[in-house]
């Protein structure tokens, strides 16, 4: 789940979310009914989206509403009625690229006065005032609890106001919104089941932008699921910043809050996804260290068409930074999780996140992340320097006092570390063969597809006569760090 800027189109044809009757699941109504079929078409969005999977999938929540209101997605910013930036605060240089971009595209309004921007997301929790209007770089700037929102805010903007609502909420989760499918290759799919964060890690903005945590209702899930297999997805990702504490009609205590309805934990929902198809896969992300059980690695050890594929941030391998980030675990704690699940399912992919450089960091606890690193040898890592945000306890409680460059060259070392542990990882595959999903042609060759395995490596290979969106056997001849390369068998 990591920073990328994108802009999206819409192909409206293609949008059918309504199969059988949307609005009940299993003869069960569902709480809201979902939004369906758009009006006539008028204007032109053009929406770019930054950050983590979740960001993104909120997008697809954001073309719906608009879609509702007439407003159809364009690749081409120059023509757009309105430019919506859907942002991520978790370090500062993403805000930073997106202050930058709002500069740019705000010259665009010399032609065009007319033309609304608008930040959506995380930046818009925290920066309201300053990009509204202390720089007047928005007209409108909205939270991720109030796209419903969206169409008002729009209207009083075309009025001449400028327009906010960053309430957060603790309820909202777009249970009944069935998201357009921005950018999508029509064979993977997202979906969030669950919003916000109660962790409070010490370092992380997230329980400040995006509210505190909910679920999801598990009927709205699960009919989503079943609209992407009806239309052909062969693989759907459920998201949320911790599935681990997924938890539909019981509440933080474990107790049961209404007795008339079945309760569902994370493994329970998984099983019931995994049945939606079992030619679809399933991925999740992310999981906790903290929370994660042994019944979510047994359930998907039960159903084949999970995939062997666990994200799992560590952040810091030694337990004296572990207990600073309050992340809830110690590095002994991390590694039983890695044991459990090697010993359930042997083969399973483990990927991690790792922050160099946090508060009090010293050598010797940077060495505990490196020694970590090769005892657990991750398959992928995501990694990054810390960077200090505003309101977080770190940032009110403990000094920032790793110098940059230390953490950067820190960094380095992780990165080299983990190049050399995913190139072993995946020479190791040379010479098996393994199935692959094909989801689209390959960035570097035209006449290559490009997928991945079960254990979410990208596999490259000729394309001969397979087709997008099918499974392949791919013998793996050579490999990179981060590809495996062969061909079919
Ligand atoms: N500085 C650096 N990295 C951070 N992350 C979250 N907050 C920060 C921060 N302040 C990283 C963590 C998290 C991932 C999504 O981003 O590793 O797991
Ligand atoms: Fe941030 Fe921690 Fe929540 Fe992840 S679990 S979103 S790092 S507070």
């Amino acid at each position: 789940m990591k920073n990328r800027g994108l802009n999206t189109t819409i192909v409206l044809e293609k949008e059918n979310p309504q199969i059988n009757n949307p609005n009940k699941y299993n003869g069960e109504a569902l709480d809201h009914p979902l939004i369906s079929a758009p009006n006539t078409i008028t204007k032109k969005l053009y929406l770019e989206s930054y950050g983590c999977q979740m960001n993104f999938s909120d997008s697809e929540i954001v073309a719906s509403i608009l879609n509702e209101q007439g407003f159809i997605t364009t690749k081409n910013f120059q023509e757009s009625d309105l430019i919506l930036l859907n942002t991520c605060s978790i370090r500062e240089k993403a805000e930073i690229t997106v202050r930058t971009r709002l500069k740019s595209f705000n010259k665009l309004k010399r032609k065009n006065p007319k033309l609304i921007i608008g930040l959506l997301g995380c930046m818009a929790e925290r920066m309201k005032e300053t990009l509204l209007e202390e720089e007047k770089l928005v007209d409108l700037v909205v939270g991720p609890d109030a796209y419903r929102d969206l169409p008002n805010l729009i209207q009083e903007v075309e009025g001449g106001q400028k327009s906010v609502n960053v309430l957060l909420s603790r309820e909202e989760t777009y249970a009944d919104i069935s998201p357009v499918r921005l950018d999508s290759n029509g064979v993977s799919g997202f979906i969030s089941i669950m919003r916000g964060c109660d962790n409070m890690c010490s370092f992380c903005v997230v329980p400040f932008t995006r509210g505190r945590e909910r679920s999801r209702s598990p009927l709205t899930i699960i009919a989503e699921a079943k609209e992407l297999y009806k239309n052909g997805y062969k693989e759907v990702t459920l998201l949320g910043q911790n599935v681990d504490s997924y938890r539909w009609n019981i509440n933080k205590k474990g107790t049961v809050i209404d007795p008339n309805i079945p309760t569902t934990n994370f493994a329970q929902l998984l099983a019931m996804v995994a049945q939606v198809g079992n030619d679809m896969r399933i991925r999740f992300s992310t999981s906790h260290p903290k929370d994660m059980t042994d019944e979510v690695i047994h359930t998907m050890n039960k159903y084949e068409n999970i995939c062997n594929y666990v994200h799992l941030p560590v952040q810091s391998g030694s337990s004296k930074i572990l207990k600073k980030m309050n992340r809830g675990y110690t590095k002994e704690w991390y590694l039983d999780r890695i044991k459990s699940i090697r010993n359930i399912i042997p083969d399973c992919a483990i990927s991690t996140d790792i922050i160099t450089g946090f508060c009090d960091e010293s050598e010797e606890d940077f060495n505990e992340t490196l020694n970590l690193m090769k005892e657990v040898k991750f398959d992928f890592a995501y990694m990054f320097f810390y960077s200090e945000r505003p309101k977080t306890l770190a940032e009110r409680k403990y000094e920032d006092n790793v110098p940059e460059d230390t953490k950067r060259a820190r960094l380095q070392k992780v990165i080299d570390l983990q190049r050399k542990h995913a190139t072993e990882s995946n020479e190791a595959c040379i010479g098996k063969t393994v199935k692959v999903l094909i989801e689209s042609t390959s960035k570097k060759s035209n006449l290559d597809f490009s997928g991945r395995n079960d254990e979410n490596c990208k596999v490259v290979f000729p394309k001969e006569n397979a087709v997008k969106g099918t499974f392949v056997n791919v013998l793996i001849e050579k490999c990179t760090s981060a590809t495996l390369i062969g061909k079919i068998v």
